[in-house]
């Protein structure tokens, strides 16, 4: 099933992009800043920023978004109409399990007005009322410090680090894992075990 839904912030909404959103996909990549560090990493897959890699993006998206290996939520400024970012759902594992890993990313030349923070709450409210997850999961690299900060800022817990555990950069690298259960936020969980294929 191709799944999205659309939660409004106070400053921000978070929605699938679709192909009315090709001239603000386009600016938000060419208008962003040099990168900040190694994980500020919003544009380095496109080579260029035609119609034709935009609309092969959304058919990923969509394929991404029926199996869940990637539910990808758009930022947009609801003043100002700009795509500033994603957030995203990855990995969905169902089962006995309900849990997933979340991805932000922010376009450089919009850190530090707290947008990053709002769109995750945000995706919280969906990971867990609409996707009906029980868990997410943030996977991050140990000097990555901007990003360890916002996890703590949002009330993720550590929960230690896995050794090795991602192909980065031609590495395996490890990962501290951060996680919030819907209960952390008293959100009771509502969702259906599914089956495990034997
Ligand atoms: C990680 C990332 C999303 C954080 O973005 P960010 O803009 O720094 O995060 P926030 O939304 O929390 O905003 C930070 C600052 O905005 C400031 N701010 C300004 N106006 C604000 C407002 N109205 N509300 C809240 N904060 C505000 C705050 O001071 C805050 O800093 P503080 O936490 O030190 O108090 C961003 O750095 C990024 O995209 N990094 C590259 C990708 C990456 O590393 N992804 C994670 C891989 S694991």
């Amino acid at each position: 099933m191709d799944t999205t839904y659309t939660i409004k912030t106070s400053r921000l909404i978070l929605r699938a992009l679709n192909e009315n959103d090709y001239d603000i996909w386009k600016e938000a990549h060419l208008t962003m800043l040099a990168p900040k560090n190694k994980w500020d990493v919003a544009n380095s897959q496109f080579t260029n920023f035609s119609k034709s890699d935009f609309k092969k993006i959304l058919r990923v998206n969509s394929l991404n978004r029926k199996n869940e290996s990637f539910i990808d939520y758009a930022i947009i400024d609801k003043k100002t109409k700009k795509y500033i970012g994603r957030v995203s759902l990855m990995n969905c594992i169902r089962s006995v399990t309900q849990s997933s890993f979340i991805g932000y990313v922010l376009f450089n030349n919009y850190w530090g007005h707290g947008f990053a923070a709002e769109a995750m709450n945000g995706l919280f409210q969906l990971a867990f009322k609409k996707h009906k997850l029980h868990r997410v999961v943030a996977g991050i690299e140990p000097e990555n410090l901007r990003s360890i900060k916002f996890a703590k800022k949002l009330g993720m817990r550590k929960e230690g680090v896995s050794k090795r555990v991602v192909l980065l950069r031609g590495q395996w690298r490890d990962l501290v894992q951060f996680a919030l259960t819907s209960d952390d936020l008293n959100i009771k969980w509502k969702g259906q075990i599914t089956q495990r294929r034997t």
